[in-house]
């Protein structure tokens, strides 16, 4: 890379932009759909009927409510419940309302990469649950992670909802629970949600949602770099793909190019050429079962609790412990 790229790639938006879109295959990082839009569309999937991953985790959040609110309980000096990736909050709510009806004394702290989200999520339960004492943050998973070693002085639960940590890959999704352990004390607990193997059309049809909403989620990434670095890359031009490998688990999304393009970044000084059918990989959503969750736990000096699931077992909550 020449020193004048360098100096043009002056946000990680850019740099990753530029080094996935020069790669070979081209890819994408997921975590970049989230924009104000991308989180209205990442809404809009959660309502789906084929997205079930949302009714799943909020199936097991009521019928459960009571016995994970007994494990949150702390040692007399109330808790603080620290939630990564808390989005629009409307799982986490059940818990909210219980613990404050119970009378457990604790702080929630909501953190997300979306500026947006935290602010709708802050006001929305300024209004509805008042007696709930709530300080957010913005900010990324690791960057907050450091953070979190000075919530040290009572008891802390970790809330990872949504099966958020399937974007990441075996290797990195241990790097990161194990990040996590090290923010960890005796006492404290991460309760995690990861999505089930099923039946691998179940799977498929939650990622490929007939009124194309997933579609225009995925998309996202393109119009963003539209937006935010004068681009002119055509949406319509690109059909999104899903697969699932049932033996891996591993779900990928795709954008594929259905001709021809030439494509200019102006904000990066870059032309991009895509061949008819060429991919750009944009996501991927892992799917796990209890072997692969308890090695993943053990690699990261974490062992399980306990677990929660629904009805059908499509989606389980871990609870995890320090070693
Ligand atoms: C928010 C990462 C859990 O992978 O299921 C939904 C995002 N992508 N539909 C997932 C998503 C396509 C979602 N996560």
């Amino acid at each position: 890379m020449s020193t004048i790229t360098e100096t043009i790639l002056d946000t990680s938006f850019k740099k990753d932009v530029y080094n996935g879109l020069t790669a070979n295959p081209k890819f994408l990082y997921s975590k970049y759909i989230y924009d104000k839009r991308g989180d209205k569309l990442f809404q809009d999937i959660m309502e789906l009927d084929e997205y079930y991953l949302t009714n799943s985790e909020f199936e097991i959040l009521s019928m459960h409510k009571k016995a994970i609110s007994e494990l949150f309980r702390g040692n007399g000096k109330g808790i603080d419940l620290i939630e990564l990736g808390a989005g629009d909050g409307k799982k986490t709510k059940i818990l909210l309302s219980y613990l404050s009806e119970n009378d457990y004394d604790f702080i929630y702290k909501p953190i997300d990469i979306s500026k947006n989200a935290i602010d709708l999520l802050t006001a929305d339960l300024h209004c509805e649950l008042p007696k709930v004492r709530v300080d957010a943050e913005i900010g990324e998973y690791f960057e907050v992670l450091e953070r979190l070693q000075q919530y040290n002085s009572r008891k802390k639960v970790i809330l990872l909802l949504g099966s958020n940590i399937g974007n990441l890959l075996h290797p990195r999704a241990i790097d990161f629970l194990s990040h996590l352990k090290d923010t960890m004390n005796t006492g404290d607990l991460v309760f995690m949600g990861f999505d089930q193997k099923k039946d691998p059309q179940t799977i498929l049809d939650a990622y490929n949602d007939p009124t194309g909403v997933t579609a225009e989620f995925n998309k996202n990434l393109l119009h963003r770099i539209n937006s935010e670095m004068n681009a002119n890359f055509d949406p319509d031009k690109f059909k999104h793909w899903e697969v699932y490998d049932p033996e891996s688990g591993t779900a990928k999304s795709y954008l594929v190019a259905t001709e021809k393009m030439q494509v200019n970044i102006e904000a990066i000084d870059l032309t991009i050429c895509f061949d008819p059918w060429e991919t750009i990989h944009t996501e991927i959503s892992q799917k796990y079962d209890d072997k692969v969750v308890r090695w993943l736990a053990e690699e990261a000096g974490l062992s399980i609790v306990t677990s929660f699931s629904d009805a059908n077992n499509y989606y389980k909550d871990y609870v995890f412990r320090r070693k």
